[in-house]
């Protein structure tokens, strides 16, 4: 099987560069339009696809991005492999600015997102026990630290609804009482879908600032996170740059079974 690698790309990250026969596509889904064209093309002989999550001028609040519409039309083009990248907060002193996160699991304090394929008619239930993948997740490590980028590999990423940011008080309680080093408005039900598609999925969490638990920042500062985001969309883009390097173009099944994740789900038929 062949390697198709897409890339979401969140705030600070609307395009990415160097592709060969690049295009911007649109894809009909039966669930709505994706958040914007998909951008095609060829880098490094590796098929990519790279959808801006809030579209171009970010018209998207996290809270209304198609989620169901942007992982179908990825399915679609032939993604085997998605890249999510995002902004968030620290909960942790030695998560900081600036820095990376890997993220392997989730917290999902999501409210009213369409969160799964199924439902009416045909009944699904996947395990997201281990929502990324771990050999993806390699890759954005080896990624990040080849393009000398401060990153951590591993941590909770707790998804709530927004828009607006946290009070101190959830801050601290997600921090202390449910040990989540990382915060953010997108990831869910991003990572579900992209399971429910059979596709693997690792999360590139980039840190904005410390949220509002912090003694010696203050809450969150808007012009602090886009500070920060220009500073990091270099980085970003050069990670991207060494992803179809290190998976190459020839696709084996994936060790951990992302890919074939309905054959182990709990199944009713559908009834028509
Ligand atoms: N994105 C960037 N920083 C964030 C924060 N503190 N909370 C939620 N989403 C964020």
């Amino acid at each position: 099987m062949d390697t198709r690698i897409g890339i979401i790309g969140g705030s600070g990250l609307y395009q990415i560069e160097g592709l060969a026969d690049a295009e911007w596509v649109g894809v009909d889904t039966p669930w709505g339009h994706a958040s914007d064209k998909i951008l095609t093309g060829t880098l490094d002989g590796v098929p990519m696809a790279f959808l801006p999550r809030h579209g171009r001028g970010h018209v998207h609040s996290p809270s209304t991005v198609p989620y169901r519409a942007n992982i179908d039309a990825l399915k679609r083009l032939g993604v085997t492999d998605i890249f999510s990248v995002s902004a968030c907060g620290s909960f942790r002193e030695d998560l900081a600015p600036g820095d990376f996160v890997i993220v392997d699991q989730f917290i999902d304090r999501t409210v009213g997102r369409e969160s799964s394929f199924f439902g009416t008619g045909c009944v699904a239930h996947v395990s997201v026990a281990h929502p990324t993948c771990p050999r993806l997740g390699d890759a954005a490590f080896a990624a990040a630290k080849a393009q000398g980028v401060t990153v951590h590999r591993g941590g909770t990423y707790l998804a709530m609804e927004g828009p607006q940011f946290s009070s101190a008080a959830e801050s601290k309680m997600y921090r202390d009482a449910w040990g989540a080093d990382v915060i953010g408005m997108t990831n869910m039900p991003e990572a579900k879908l992209a399971r429910e598609a059979e596709i693997c999925y690792a999360s590139v969490a980039m840190i904005t600032d410390y949220d509002s638990w912090h003694p010696d920042h203050g809450s969150v500062d808007i012009s602090d996170i886009l500070a920060i985001l220009g500073g990091n969309a270099d980085a970003a883009r050069g990670l991207v740059a060494r992803l179809p390097g290190l998976l190459g173009a020839d696709r084996a099944p994936c060790p951990h079974g992302c890919d074939r994740a309905l054959e182990f789900a709990l199944m009713t038929a559908p009834d028509h």
